[in-house]
């Protein structure tokens, strides 16, 4: 069972602390949200996976934090100041504003009416400006990047060298963007401020690039599955060659039901797109236009790479699997969420997350919190846990509310220490999916709890 609607998991991350509406005490700010305790920790943890994944578990991918302001021109180069637009349309009856690929019959989603204005474009990079600069100053313009992709491109040569990379090798970069939407919404889904994990793949120009796209889609739909992400939830979707983005020769996107009540359920979670060499060249000094025109005069660097064993000189082609973390952190939240039935008849809500991404491990409860010598020994085991898992001390209810509440939040193991433990050295260790409880002896604990948090593994097949 999943999330029956994204409406659940709103209510849920507020009330269990993983994500608030940002700003609320001014009224709140249309599409922002903090995560919170344990949201920052499911968020962390997600990125974490990822980079274990895709950095660590790889032998050919190296990992880098660029800048989130680059120099303007980085922009002006790769098309988005250009072409990074939404088309917007009013409405003419009641001046409502809205993005013209999102109205699909033609009427007015606030009013009904069917009179538009015409569709006029809207770059959606947000604006800054750097220094102590007169307002109207052009020079001091900047943009907060959309993408994190540009500032992997612009450091090409860097890693390449630096890390002595032979072709095929991949760049990965986690961080903000940020995108001025015309219509943020559905909770963490389309925000103005959000993370990104992408990944630049960069291979020969005579590479088989459209089964390279098919290796990465592979790839990530196995590592959505080692978060708890079912297949069945997913949905790939070969993106029409009239919509693909201006560098791009194919993309296929990875699709989540984000909307399981709906006629339409997908939304897309990520995407997997062939860049071609369009970013390495439009970047560099020497690249020539069809005239022998350069197509960069400003650049002072040339990005190409001299391939040894052919004795060429090319830019490479890039295969790049973009996704959104917040995206991700919806989807798993979607994916982990169930309902239980207790013996008396209560309906409990179970977040069966995946154990490398739950916040908490392990919760150690006293059975009795006035017992001092109970609640010592609790103690002691947290902190005793702690350098090997996430563990948290918890007393502030019966045994029963603290394991619903554990169970609500995804803690897929409770350690309970009762008078017994005292006698015996040994803990209840209590899982959070079937319920069931072992007894398990003090010395042990930390082992066996390590053992049953093993991430689920993913195979990785050699790249084609
Ligand atoms: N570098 C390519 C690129 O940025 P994209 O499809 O525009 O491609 C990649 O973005 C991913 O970033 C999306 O699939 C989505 O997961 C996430 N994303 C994009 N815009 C977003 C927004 N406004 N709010 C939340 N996530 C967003």
């Amino acid at each position: 069972m999943a999330a029956p609607n994204i409406d659940t998991i709103v209510s849920l991350a507020k009330r269990r602390g993983f994500v608030f509406p940002s700003s609320e005490v001014y009224g709140g700010l249309g599409s922002a949200w903090d995560y919170g305790p344990l949201g920052v920790e499911l968020s962390n943890n997600v990125k974490q996976s990822w980079w274990r994944w895709i950095v660590y578990d790889r032998d050919d991918i190296e990992g880098i934090d660029s800048s989130i302001i680059l120099n303007r021109l980085v922009w002006k180069y790769s098309g988005h100041e250009a072409t990074f637009n939404d088309w917007l349309i009013d409405c003419r009856k009641c001046k409502a504003r809205f993005r013209a690929d999102k109205i699909s019959d033609n009427k007015c989603p606030s009013c009904g009416a069917s009179d538009w204005t015409e569709a006029r474009p809207f770059n959606t990079m947000l604006q800054t400006k750097l220094g102590a600069v007169a307002d109207d100053d052009p020079t001091a313009l900047a943009y907060l990047r959309p993408e994190t992709a540009q500032g992997i491109f612009i450091n090409f040569l860097n890693v390449q060298t630096t890390m002595r990379r032979k072709l095929p090798f991949g760049i990965a970069q986690v961080g903000k963007s940020f995108r001025n939407e015309v219509t943020p919404g559905n909770f963490i889904l389309r925000t103005r401020e959000f993370e990104q994990m992408e990944m630049e793949y960069f291979v020969s120009p005579t590479a088989e690039h459209a089964k390279l796209v098919d290796y990465w889609v592979e790839q990530y739909v196995e590592w959505f599955g080692s978060l708890g992400i079912s297949r069945e939830n997913l949905f790939l979707y070969e993106v029409p060659e009239d919509d693909l983005a201006h560098y791009s020769r194919r993309t296929v996107d990875i699709m989540y039901r984000y909307f399981p009540e709906r006629e339409k359920p997908w939304e897309e979670l990520m995407g997997i797109a062939w860049r071609t060499d369009f970013d390495l060249s439009t970047h560099s000094k020497n690249k020539v236009d069809a005239e022998g025109k350069r197509i960069n005069p400003d650049s002072t660097e040339d990005l190409s790479y001299f391939d040894e064993p052919t004795k060429q000189r090319f830019y490479p082609h890039v295969i790049e699997p973009a996704v959104g973390v917040n995206r991700t952190v919806l989807a798993v939240l979607m994916d982990a969420y169930s309902e239980k039935t207790n013996d008396k008849g209560e309906t409990r809500v179970i977040l069966k997350l995946s154990p490398q991404l739950a916040p908490i491990k392990a919760a150690i409860l006293p059975l009795a919190k006035n017992k001092p010598e109970i609640v010592g020994m609790a103690k002691a085991i947290k902190r005793s846990l702690q350098p090997v898992l996430r563990a948290v001390y918890g007393d502030t209810g019966g045994i029963g509310k603290l394991y619903a509440r554990q169970d609500e939040i995804g803690t897929p193991f409770c350690v309970t220490v009762d008078h017994q433990s005292l006698e015996d050295e040994a803990v209840t260790v209590r899982d959070r999916d079937t319920w069931e409880q072992e007894r398990i002896k003090v010395a042990d604990l930390a082992e066996h709890l390590q053992k049953r948090l093993k991430p689920y593994p993913v195979t990785q097949p050699e790249v084609v």
